[in-house]
């Protein structure tokens, strides 16, 4: 599959008043047409931060980019002006929130708000943008949408609403779309919905997602690649298939390890101990050695490389160097009854 989003070696820190928080360390990874890469990791670990940037919607300051680009169609978006990327937000890459109320206008119905895009990128006609507004609430299923497009976002529920910010951000067949936590605030039937539909809108329209989330479950089903953040960092990333039946690094164990299984209700959840780092005074080493139970000296003062696992899957963790003993994954590691590509 094509490649359409490059991102090279992508710092993002903030001026804060105490200190300069390093965000995002030095990330790296691709994004193909037709694919739904998912970024996962605990609280703070710098995925908003990344999709935020891709969409440059990062305030700057007290945000400014470091190091690194993020090319799409061969350009480079770090470069864009503010002029350009309005261009390219909600045309070329949409992105819906977890929290459709934040990013959608209380004041305007959803109709209008479906429209703006239409007209602004499609050079539509109010009457036409209107049309394509109906249609796309169906598509995403609204009911009753001649009724409902006229409605404002307080009429709706929060499931409705999250489909309607779907419906905003694909109004224009964006080529990538970016969903941070899109479901998080849902109910788990619903939730479910939102999956299937995003799942059904990209076989449609092949638009390439990138799903930032803290459910595995939601990974397991809607992901084909998975990036795993820790401190900043990404420390593993593979095929779905890889990260969920041989994850490598310690990090992943933990994050699978802390995850409910279907067949086993009733077993403990082993959350991982510790907090994760200080990113105003990040570890020289891997990021995640204070809290990994198989740390060595090395993992403390020096940054692991990436390992290749496969053509796929790409391990920073010491543990793979051939030097180092060789450890199994703790038995709590096992996906149990979840069904990968469900
Ligand atoms: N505007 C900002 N000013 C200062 N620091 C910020 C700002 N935005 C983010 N950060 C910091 O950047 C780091 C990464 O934050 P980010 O929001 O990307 O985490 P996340 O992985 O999305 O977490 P969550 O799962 O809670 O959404 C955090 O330490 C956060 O405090
Ligand atoms: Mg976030």
């Amino acid at each position: 599959m094509k490649k359409i989003l490059s991102v090279k070696d992508l710092s993002v820190n903030f001026e804060t008043y105490k200190a300069e928080v390093q965000a995002v360390r030095k990330v790296s990874f691709d994004l193909h047409e037709e694919e739904t890469l998912a970024i996962v990791g605990e609280s703070g670990s710098g995925k908003s931060v990344t999709a935020q940037s891709i969409m440059r919607l990062i305030p700057m300051p007290p945000g400014k980019f470091v190091s690194g680009s993020i090319e799409f169609n061969g350009e480079d978006l770090i470069e864009k002006s503010e002029k350009q990327m309005e261009s390219i937000r909600g045309k070329e890459i949409g992105m819906i929130f977890q929290d459709p109320m934040t990013s959608l206008n209380p004041t305007m119905t959803i109709g209008k708000q479906i429209a703006e895009g239409l007209i602004k990128h499609q050079n539509m006609s109010k009457k036409e943008a209107h049309l394509r507004g109906v249609e796309l609430l169906k598509l995403v299923g609204i009911p009753n949408p001649e009724k409902r497009i006229k409605q404002y976002p307080h009429e709706f529920s929060g499931g409705m609403r999250q489909r309607a910010m779907i419906a905003i951000a694909l109004a224009c067949n964006p080529k990538i779309l970016i969903a941070d936590e899109p479901t998080t605030a849902l109910d788990v039937t619903i939730q479910a919905q939102i999956l299937d539909l995003m799942k059904g809108l990209q076989k449609e329209t092949g638009t390439a997602i990138i799903l930032i989330t803290h459910d595995l479950g939601v990974v397991a089903n809607a992901a084909h690649r998975v990036a795993v953040m820790y401190g900043g960092k990404i420390v593993e990333t593979g095929s779905v298939d890889e990260i969920f039946y041989n994850p490598r690094h310690p990090y992943t164990w933990g994050l699978l390890g802390s995850m409910p299984k279907l067949d086993n209700h009733d077993e403990e959840l082993k959350a991982i101990p510790g907090s994760p780092p200080d990113l105003s005074d990040p570890p020289q080493g891997c990021p995640f050695a204070a809290r990994c139970p198989y740390a060595m000296k090395a993992c403390s003062t020096q940054m692991p490389e990436y390992f290749e696992l496969s053509e796929t899957q790409k391990t920073a963790c010491w543990l793979l160097d051939e030097r180092a003993p060789k450890v199994e994954p703790p038995e709590f590691v096992n996906v149990g009854g979840l069904k990968v590509n469900g």
